[in-house]
């Protein structure tokens, strides 16, 4: 029996679209429990489950696949595996990148993984992979306790928890995959296992960064830290008053030592205009005089500043769902005057150069973090390993979307990626300019979909080639898109 299992994992080809595939849903009918469903085109659970929060992200599957117990989805890991299938693991489906979480083969939505619970005695939650934070700060605001999540709505809980995950309280707390305790994960050869730092420290490493390279995870345990109302909201300021807003967010990520204060600034040119916004947060009901001082004197076209829940205040970001959008990221150590500056000019540049035809947005992230949230891992991690935690590397992400109809977005698609390709390595050079390393590594939930590993992982990767020999010695999880170690 192992020797046709090894047979059928070296020789069979995969073929996405193939009878074959269509067999193998058929199958997987047949083989998963009662919790689980699997549904084709037509049906509006395959539309929900094949959708992507960009429309460029997702592809027409075979069929799509709700497991709706662990034990299912080792069952089908194991069908995939030993039949070669092309399959995608889905949780939020907010990446940018095609094939990332989406296939021309079977489509697994994790969206009946969807309990969560807190633990009051370990002041840990429990949730399932299926969930975006938006209920996750919703179901654990009763226990006046939040868990380091995403910043605006919609955002999955499993591709930003396995990828790193940037968060208002990352000064605080450091990033998502900091404060993991342990992962349930389905292995690629369909063990089902809690992966925690004492269990198997190497894949506990691996798992924080690693996104679907070893298996699939149903469920996270993370740790839960107290969480009262916040100060924050939105202000939009035109590009008249760009230079004082420039300014003040030079000085804010120089000086700026309070880590519950934290802030994202998105420059923005849409049809027709340049605006520049920022997120402001505070965690606490009021933020202290003087940190916000510079922001809240500039006049603006709106804002949108309270006491609120941290629910509302993520609930305040967003957008630009159901667009054509590509994604990509510099690391920035400084934002220097001269930085930011250059970070402005490649908006107006490329609100300019774009081809008007497709309404294309452009819109780059700021994000100013202290050094002293890159110390708050307690053991190793695949993403950001210790000599990059020190570079200090704040990821600025860039999304340049538009409109297009499926004809034209053909002729779209390579001018909008050679544009951010070409912007992500004007804004990498200026920042080594400023004195930046030129081994920084970038954000993988921001970078484009052929960054090279080394990019991403630095130092890490030989280590996590290692990891993946062990743990997947038949590279099943190849058969799904992301990025490939
Ligand atoms: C509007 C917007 C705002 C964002 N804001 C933030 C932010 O504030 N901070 C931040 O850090 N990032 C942010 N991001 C980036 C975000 O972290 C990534 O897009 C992330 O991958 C989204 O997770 P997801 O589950 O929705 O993605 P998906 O597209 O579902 O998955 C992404 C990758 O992870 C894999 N994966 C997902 N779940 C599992 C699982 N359970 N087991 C194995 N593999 C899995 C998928 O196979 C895929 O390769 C933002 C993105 C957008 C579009
Ligand atoms: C949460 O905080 C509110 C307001 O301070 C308080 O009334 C409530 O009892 C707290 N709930 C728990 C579970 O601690
Ligand atoms: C602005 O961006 C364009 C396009 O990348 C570049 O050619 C130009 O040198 C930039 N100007 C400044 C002042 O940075």
């Amino acid at each position: 029996m192992m020797y046709v299992f090894l047979w059928l994992y070296m020789v069979v080809p995969a073929l996405a679209t193939s009878p074959i595939t269509v067999a193998i849903c058929i199958i997987a009918e047949k083989i998963l429990s009662s919790a689980s469903s699997v549904y084709y085109p037509g049906q509006q659970q395959y539309d929900k489950d094949i959708n992507h929060w960009t429309i460029s992200a997702a592809q027409n599957s075979v069929c799509s696949v709700e497991p709706g117990r662990i034990e299912d989805v080792s069952l089908l890991i194991k069908l995939l595996g030993l039949t070669r299938t092309p399959f995608a693991v889905k949780s939020g489906g907010h990446t940018a990148n095609l094939g990332f979480s989406s296939t021309p083969g079977v489509q697994i939505s994790l969206s009946r993984f969807r309990d969560i619970s807190y633990n009051a005695k370990d002041k840990t939650a429990t949730f399932g992979a299926g969930l975006v934070w938006d209920d996750v700060y919703a179901a654990l605001a009763p226990y006046n306790v939040s868990l380091n999540g995403a910043r605006v709505p919609g955002i999955g809980v499993g591709g930003f928890t396995l990828g790193g995950g940037y968060s208002y309280r990352t000064n605080q707390f450091g990033l998502a995959i900091d404060t993991v305790v342990s992962y349930k994960l389905v292995k690629p050869n369909g063990d089902i296992v809690s992966v925690t730092q004492a269990s198997d420290p190497e894949l506990f490493f691996g798992l924080k960064g690693g996104f679907n390279n070893f298996g699939i995870v149903t469920q996270f345990t993370l740790r839960a830290f107290p969480q009262g109302a916040v100060w924050g909201g939105v202000i939009t300021y035109s590009s008249a008053n760009v230079n004082q807003v420039l300014n003040a967010l030079a000085t804010f990520s120089a000086k700026a030592t309070d880590p519950k204060a934290a802030l994202v600034s998105n420059t923005l040119s849409v049809p027709g205009q340049f605006q520049i916004i920022v997120t402001l947060f505070y965690d606490a009901p009021s933020a202290p005089k003087g940190i916000f001082d510079d922001f809240l004197a500039i006049p603006s076209l709106s804002t949108d500043l309270s006491t609120r829940s941290m629910l509302s205040l993520i609930k305040a970001g967003g957008g630009f769902d159901g667009l054509r959008a590509t994604s990509h990221v510099t690391p920035n150590a400084f934002y220097t005057p001269a930085m930011l500056n250059a970070i402005w000019n490649q908006t107006l540049y490329w609100g300019a150069h774009l081809p008007a035809a497709a309404n294309p947005i452009v819109t780059y992230a700021i994000e100013p973090f202290l050094p002293s949230a890159f110390t708050r891992a307690t053991s190793d991690s695949a993403y950001l390993s210790a000599k990059s935690r020190a570079q200090h590397l704040n990821p600025t992400g860039m999304v340049f979307a538009y409109t297009a109809d499926p004809a034209q977005a053909a002729k779209y698609e390579p001018i909008f990626k050679a544009a951010i390709r070409e912007s992500a390595a004007f804004l990498t050079q200026a920042a080594e300019r400023s004195g930046q390393p030129s081994d920084a590594v970038v954000y993988p939930n921001y970078a484009i979909f052929d960054t090279p590993l080394t990019d991403i992982y630095g130092d890490n990767l030989p280590r996590l080639v290692k990891l993946k020999k062990r743990v997947d010695p038949f590279n099943v999880m190849g058969l799904a898109g992301g990025w490939k170690i």
